[in-house]
């Protein structure tokens, strides 16, 4: 793809991860590795390790790891390209021009003068709003109990009166009016001409992970429809990708993220302290969002306007972190609006107590149902409750639902075992939670039976880098092609060509993939870890039994393929003769 192997080796070599790693990790040597919280996921005690003489990360907590380009990537929300274009200038390596299609050239130009363009005009923006011109809006501003550091904090603007300033200022610095149409800060229109979109608005730059300006929200100052302007999505800006605020928050070490509506909500809880803050912008949160924060965190809270509009938003958010596998809880803002105006009206402490006190968003589901009915009349009642049996039945684990059950009963008032056989009556009638639902038992073999061939493969790869001499041992009994995929066959060529050259790495084979995805995956196959095996005897019979699987798999895979594929017999053959070796010796590791 883009960069010749030897010079992305050469980049790798000159960035040494530890120097890279605790630029952004506090970490410290003990034993052979150094150690240090985790950035990727929430830990109090340190479980991220860093290994100078692997050049690899790993995390006993998440199992995130890799080598220096997975980090930055994994860091700072990178691809590839830029990660390695981040480290060669840390190093001072000179890059050739990338070797993109021409068509693909274009395109990633174009991001790169969009982007420009974003933060040419946020800069215009920020100066407008502190000049005489942008008084108005200055003490719109102050008067909304925003501090200078906080307007500063998240570079908010002004856009003058007249719209074509920005337009001509723009092109004064050599920006072409198409490209600025493109970026979503003026449109054209037959009649009039080319407009700047945002005019007397305060402006709120959105920016992305890495801080990058890629769209703008505008406020009227006082009344007016509409009371916001948002850019459009553009190549640089996929809403549903996106969150106000999160490029702060992703680093705020809490236990959980607190999602609001709007753009001021935001600013306000940073301000206050509560740097967890995001907001999605201006659109229905998305499962895309939810995936995005599950990088993040397990947890999010949800502090939705306390109004109509916002219960259904709510109930909507439910459904998608459930759907994303994040815990949804919700705050009760009452009697006030959103939470800036509670953070004016009762402070930080009364918010960091609500904050504690969100409500379960199964409760909170439950709750808003017990709205539609009358708890007075019986027929209505019963409704309610079979409501809530429906409900019940979505949970798919038996404890989790027993759970709720005796939880909710306790908060209504109601009988265990009645809700109990509500419970199942629903299931059994709308085939939803059947009791005793399981997969066809051999499709679930033979779905085990994959995960733990592959999962045998990450094993074995990972044991052969760390003790390459072992290769030597085992290069009779198995080959590149016993791996199961394509990726994993790739993987353990390299492993295996450098083995036979003697300078096998698995921090260098990691960044021979460039592809985000296959750098990923690699990363983990040689990231995979070994259950701490206390003696001799029992790691030995571990990497027996590895390599046996591993060979297993390969040989069912091969007589699968009896039929319809003729070079597979003699294959067969030949590993069903390797299997019955293996079965009886024992490969010795030591
Ligand atoms: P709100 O109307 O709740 O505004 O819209 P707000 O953020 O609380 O702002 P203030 O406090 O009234 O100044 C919430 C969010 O919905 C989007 C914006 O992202 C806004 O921050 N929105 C709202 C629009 O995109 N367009 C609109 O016309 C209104
Ligand atoms: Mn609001």
């Amino acid at each position: 793809m883009y960069y010749p192997d030897a010079l992305i080796e050469e980049v790798r070599l000159k960035n040494d991860i530890i120097d890279v790693v605790s630029a952004y990790v506090r970490i410290q040597k003990k034993g052979a590795s150094h150690f240090g919280l985790c950035p990727f996921h929430n830990e109090k005690s340190p479980s991220f390790s860093v290994s100078g003489a692997r050049q690899m990360y790993y995390c006993f907590g998440c199992g995130a790891g890799g080598n220096v380009f997975t980090f930055i990537m994994e860091y700072e929300n990178f691809s590839f390209p830029e990660a390695i274009k981040l480290l060669a200038e840390k190093a001072g390596v000179a890059l050739p021009e990338l070797e993109f299609s021409e068509e693909a050239r274009k395109k990633e130009n174009k991001r790169a003068r969009i982007l420009e363009i974003n933060k040419e005009a946020a800069k215009y923006f920020y100066y407008q709003l502190r000049s005489e011109r942008g008084k108005t809006a200055h003490n719109y501003l102050l008067k909304r109990d925003l501090s200078e550091e906080t307007i500063k904090n998240f570079g908010l603007g002004y856009a003058a009166i007249n719209s074509d300033e920005l337009i001509n200022y723009l092109k004064s610095k050599g920006y072409e009016e198409t490209l600025v149409i493109e970026a979503g800060l003026a449109s054209f229109n037959e009649r009039t001409g080319t407009k700047g979109k945002f005019w007397n608005r305060i402006i709120f730059p959105i920016q992305d992970l890495n801080h990058r300006v890629v769209g703008f929200g505008g406020r009227v100052m006082g009344e007016g429809e509409p009371k916001y302007l948002n850019s459009p999505e553009t190549i640089v800006f996929d809403k549903s990708r996106n969150l106000y605020g999160l490029n702060f928050a992703r680093t705020s070490r809490k236990n959980h993220l607190i999602i609001c509506e709007g753009y001021i909500d935001v600013i306000s809880l940073h301000q206050a302290g509560f740097t967890q803050a995001v907001a999605s912008l201006g659109t229905a949160f998305t499962a895309g969002q939810a995936n995005l924060l599950r990088r993040y965190t397990e947890e999010v809270i949800l502090a939705y306007d306390n109004d109509e509009a916002g219960e259904k938003a709510i109930l909507r958010a439910i459904t998608i972190l459930k759907e994303c596998g994040l815990t949804g809880r919700v705050l009760d803002l009452s009697p006030y609006k959103d939470p800036d105006d509670f953070i004016k009206e009762k402070g930080k402490d009364a918010f960091a107590a609500r904050l504690d006190e969100a409500e379960n968003s199964f409760f909170y589901e439950i709750s808003t149902l017990e709205k539609n009915f009358n708890q007075n009349d019986p027929e209505q009642k019963t409704r309610f409750h079979r409501e809530i049996a429906g409900k019940l039945c979505n949970f798919a684990e038996d404890a989790e639902r027993d759970n709720y059950l005796e939880a909710i009963c306790k908060k209504y008032n109601i009988g265990f075992d009645n809700l109990r056989k509500l419970t199942l009556n629903y299931a059994t009638r709308t085939g939803l939670a059947k009791p005793i639902s399981r997969p066809k038992s051999g499709m679930k073999d033979k779905m085990s039976r994959e995960d733990h061939a592959r999962k045998a493969e990450r094993l074995l790869l990972t044991w052969l880098s760390e003790e390459p001499l072992l290769y030597g041992r085992i290069r009779k009994y198995l080959t590149v092609d016993d791996f199961s995929s394509e990726l994993y066959q790739k993987a353990a060529a390299k492993l295996f060509d450098g083995f036979e050259k003697n300078a096998s790495e698995p921090a260098a084979i990691i960044s021979l993939f460039t592809d985000e995805d296959e750098h990923r995956e690699i990363a983990a196959i040689f990231n995979t870890r070994l259950n701490e095996l206390n003696n001799a005897g029992e790691r030995e019979k571990a990497f027996n039994d590895i390599l046996r699987t591993v060979k297993k798999n390969s040989h069912e895979n091969l007589t699968a393929r009896l039929g319809t594929d003729v070079g597979a017999l003699a294959q067969a053959l030949e590993s069903r003769k390797i299997l019955d070796e293996l079965m009886k010796l024992s490969i010795k590791i030591n």
